[in-house]
């Protein structure tokens, strides 16, 4: 269950679905990568107003499992995306205490990639403000099945019983051992649906969709989804939820 702190505080973890770059693009008739400049730009200002608003725990994502599928003009742009936001951002991330830690197979990126990858998790470690957690060739369906490979193998050697399995093991073998479960998670781009992105965590999350494309996204309305959560009545299964 999520460590939520209570119905009258915002949220303290948010998760983000950063969706409609290309669309964005498309109505300026420029071409994709363009829209996912405009994204990478637009995250920058949504991570700058996260300590404000009291939240502390930031996870996005910014490459799935399916993302694999895009041509490979689209896929190379948004690695160089990445490789250049990993590099340019450090300074700026550590001065702000911002801690990135990456979730998702890194294995399967370019080496040189996954390489300043980690190294921007190593660069900002200790930053205490904000912990952004990206997601990068990330599903949630992937990391459920990995979970439940590390426990099979587990009961194989012996170690655990098929009865000893229970949900706090299974949670204990997710990606995302270092955050409390999202109490919001907000999409962009006008599409209801969770699209893979942390499917056994959101179990109790609030949902918010927005027409918003992600490039026109701004913190002033980022402010106003947070500052609406409250209203929102958390049971957890209690009282007909
Ligand atoms: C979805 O829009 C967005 C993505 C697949 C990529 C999200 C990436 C960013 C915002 C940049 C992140 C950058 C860093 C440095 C972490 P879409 O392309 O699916 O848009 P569409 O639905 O309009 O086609």
């Amino acid at each position: 269950m999520s460590e939520s702190h209570g119905q009258s505080s915002g949220p303290r973890h948010v998760a983000l679905i950063m969706d409609g770059n290309g669309r964005w693009a498309a109505k300026k008739q420029l071409p994709r990568l363009h829209g996912h400049h405009a994204g990478a730009e637009t995250l920058r200002d949504i991570v700058r107003a996260c300590p404000d608003l009291d939240i502390r725990f930031l996870t996005v994502f910014a490459f799935s499992t399916e993302n694999w599928r895009r041509t490979p003009e689209e896929v190379g742009g948004l690695m160089t995306l990445m490789r250049l936001y990993s590099e340019s951002e450090v300074k700026q991330l550590r001065e702000n205490g911002v801690q990135v830690r990456f979730i998702g197979d890194l294995t399967k990126l370019e080496r040189g990639l996954a390489k300043k990858l980690e190294n921007l998790a190593i660069k900002t470690k200790g930053g205490d403000r904000l912990q952004l957690t990206v997601a990068v060739n990330y599903g949630g369906r992937a990391e459920i099945t990995h979970a439940f490979q590390r426990l099979a193998s587990r009961i194989a050697n012996g170690e655990l019983t098929p009865e000893e399995v229970c949900e706090s093991c299974l949670r204990d073998n997710l990606m995302t051992t270092h955050l409390p479960d999202p109490d919001l998670i907000v999409r962009t781009g006008g599409d209801i649906r969770v699209s893979n992105f942390l499917l056994w965590q959101s179990a109790y999350s609030e949902l918010e969709f927005v027409d918003t494309l992600w490039p026109d996204f701004t913190p002033h309305q980022f402010q106003s989804i947070v500052n609406r959560y409250p209203e929102r009545s958390r049971r957890f299964g209690a009282n007909g939820d």
